[in-house]
């Protein structure tokens, strides 16, 4: 007879917490789920119910605590155990081949036909340097000067595909692998570019700040002094080098070998690595000519290809010169991006008196173009990347975007580098500039401005506004310094007869900016109330404001309130319009635009709430992907239906649009029974499901 004795606390903890840490490894790093979401919940939470039960057997390698919490003041200096050496680039096939030959010249011939190569991704993310004793995560930092970086252990605990204990559990019958008594790993933290787009997007809805790439993204959350913000942050990271390794079987003699057993032990390590043999050297070059088409197909981005020299004896014998070294090289195209010199940062007065700093190049040929200017964000990016005048900057131009500023190259500083400071006065109307808490935009707050007043018109006259035709930046600019406008009004009431003496402005452009500027007073109010460029207030909030009121006059009289009460309308949308009419001048400006003849009515047809349109009393929430149209493509459908869109998903609504990639949303609304339809029943004519 075989008597069950049921586990004690502490082995179903050990054993619960394998289980999770094998399912996690597949989930996040194997990409291969073995378990349903459901299935993975129960043993996770079960996990979590034991060790409240249990105080006594917490344990900081526990894979619940990944939620952060540790709120640090400063970062302590961590010493690297050998140098954290950077890359030398390579932009083509013939610096490949002055790459190989350099390598061959250094070795003694027996050795030369042994000469084999790794190629991988060159991540474009931050380098992270990640310690393991005895098979635990122990420490983690980031790369500093090369010699001393910075503690972010708690940061880097909540990095999912991180982990805390290796080898990760095996659950298939395979010998378990022993812990080495020591590691060292060099690998990069990076988020993927959906992650990042995600971040951003709702970053922008909540008016909050957004990151200028996926890199700068990573860069700020690894950094963060409260690690649970950290939690909260998609950050990956992938391994690709063991810098240190004591108490091992088998010591490992190629790089080949090494990504292997990091891999064995649980690291995330990329699959895209190819090696070859020095005989097939230019089948390895024509591969570094394909990057481009691999970096379209990974779901992060790429920072070019890496070479190494696979056999780590050779990589010793090889060694570096100054930060880099020989046995490795970075294959770029050169194509998008271009190195060089910062000559001055200068600074751009916007429409909404933010103030943003702009960098003056030497001119350098990226891709077949010139460019002398790029953009620099606001001075948080600045200070974040250590950017200094006089820095050798790297330059990236795609498509025909504004060229952006990537990051300084700090190896190339001669020390006449100078940091730069956000100027205090604002350099057109010297009114001083003021910094709001909590933003990292930085304002010039007089109204007059005319660098300022030009930018209004500018967005006022453009496309997403009153889209007047042959009316631009040319124009704004022109109307202003000739004291022609002196509000937004102004744009209704111009001098045609001073205008018709001007140079270039013939009988033939005056009659259509004429006629574009009549057309603009026809436009539904919601158009007008888009162009006052009132905070938060985009196309399509005017439009949702505009459709619960008759007209403009009506708008300027409500109260946050009343204005909160509409659907898809914030409390900080309701207070922004709020004290933007509260404002005496802009009462007068509204006045001024009616009696110079402008529309103050909105669009009749798609007022929300009707009760013939085909979606009047159904409240719907949108969550994921759809496959054609946006978000606020979406909500724009249906509201123009006369249904209701809400953010989150109650026992009040009736139907959940779902797209790809549906997250919690979905789950609820499948517990609570909410209809479920995609955009396809959305929009099929014989109307929704059950309707
Ligand atoms: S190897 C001595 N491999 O690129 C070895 N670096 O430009 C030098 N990087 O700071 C680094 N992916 O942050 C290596 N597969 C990869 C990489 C990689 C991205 C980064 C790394 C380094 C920078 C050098």
């Amino acid at each position: 007879m075989t008597i069950e004795v049921p586990p004690t606390p502490h082995e179903r903890i050990e054993s619960l917490r394998a289980s999770v840490r094998y399912h996690q490894h597949r989930y996040y790093v194997l990409d291969d789920p073995a378990l349903g979401d459901a299935e993975f919940d129960a043993l996770f939470r079960e996990l979590q119910r034991l060790e409240a039960e249990h105080p006594e057997l917490a344990s900081p390698d526990s894979p619940t605590v990944r939620v952060g919490g540790l709120i640090a003041e400063r970062f302590e200096k961590v010493q690297h155990p050998a140098p954290i050496l950077s890359l030398a680039n390579a932009f083509g096939p013939e610096d490949m081949h002055t790459w190989r030959e350099r390598l061959r010249r250094l070795l003694p011939e027996d050795e030369q036909a042994k000469l084999a190569y790794v190629v991988e991704p060159k991540f474009d993310g931050l380098t992270i340097v990640l310690h393991f004793e005895n098979g635990r995560f122990v420490l983690g930092a980031t790369r500093g000067d090369g010699e001393v970086g910075e503690n972010i252990t708690p940061n880097l605990r909540t990095v999912r595909v991180l982990p805390l204990t290796i080898p990760v559990v095996a659950q298939n019958g395979v010998d378990k692998i022993r812990p080495p008594a020591r590691m060292v790993v060099r690998g990069e933290a990076y988020v993927t570019v959906a992650d990042f787009d995600a971040f951003n997007r709702s970053q922008e809805e909540e008016g909050e700040r957004t990151y200028a790439n996926p890199r700068n993204f990573a860069a700020g959350s690894l950094r963060l002094l409260d690690s649970s913000i950290s939690a909260r942050r998609p950050l990956r990271l992938w391994a690709y080098q063991i810098l240190l390794l004591e108490g091992v079987d088998d010591p490992l003699l190629t790089h080949w070998e090494s990504l292997a057993y990091l891999k064995t032990l649980g690291l995330p390590v990329a699959d895209q690595v190819r090696r070859f043999s020095d005989d097939q050297f230019d089948e390895l070059v024509a591969y570094l000519a394909q990057w481009h088409d691999l970096r379209a197909r990974l779901p992060y981005e790429l920072d070019g290809m890496v070479v190494k020299v696979d056999s780590l004896a050779h990589q010793e014998r090889l060694g570096f010169t100054g930060k880099d070294p020989r046995w490795a090289v970075a294959y770029k195209t050169g194509g998008e991006e271009a190195a060089t010199k910062l000559l001055d940062i200068t600074v751009k007065v916007g429409r909404t008196g933010a103030v943003t700093p702009n960098a003056v190049l030497e001119p350098v040929a990226i891709g077949g173009v010139t460019v002398s200017a790029a953009t620099l964000h606001n001075e948080d990016y600045i200070r974040d990347l250590d950017i200094r005048v006089g820095d050798t900057v790297l330059i990236k131009r795609a498509g025909d975007v504004i060229p952006k500023v990537l990051r300084p190259l700090p190896e190339l500083r001669n020390g006449s580098e100078q940091p730069w400071q956000m100027p205090t006065v604002c350099p057109v109307c010297g009114q001083v500039l003021v910094r709001p808490e909590g933003e990292v935009a930085t304002y010039c707050v007089n109204n007059a401005c005319p660098e300022q007043l030009m930018r209004k018109v500018e967005y006022f006259v453009g496309k997403g506004a009153l889209d007047i035709v042959g009316f631009g930046a040319r124009q704004a600019e022109l109307f202003v310094e000739s004291g022609f406008i002196h509000d937004l009004a102004d744009v209704f009431d111009l001098p045609w007869e001073t205008i018709a003496e001007m140079e270039g402005y013939g009988e033939k452009r005056l009659e259509n900016l004429q006629a574009g500027i009549e057309a603009a007073k026809t436009r539904p109010a919601a158009r007008l109330l888009t162009g006052l460029g009132i905070r938060f207030v985009g196309s399509v909030v005017a439009e949702i404001v505009m459709a619960a009121y008759p007209d403009l006059p009506t708008l300027m009289a409500a109260d946050v309130e009343s204005l909160s009460a509409i659907e898809g309308v914030g409390p900080k949308i309701a207070a922004s319009l709020v004290d933007f009419f509260a404002l005496e001048p802009n009462r007068l400006l509204i006045d001024k635009f009616a009696r110079l003849g402008v529309r103050m009515t909105g669009d009749e047809q798609l007022v929300a709430g009707d009760a013939n349109l085909p979606f009047a009393e159904l409240t719907f929430v949108i969550t994921g992907t759809l496959p054609t149209m946006s978000r606020d493509e979406a909500k724009a459908y249906i509201e123009a239906r006369g249904g209701k869109v809400t953010g989150s998903v109650s026992a009040k609504t009736d139907f959940l649009l779902a797209g790809e990639k549906a997250g919690s949303k979905l789950a609820k609304a499948q517990k609570l029974g909410v209809a479920i339809i995609d955009e396809d029943a959305l929009t099929a004519e014989a109307g929704l499901p059950g309707k």
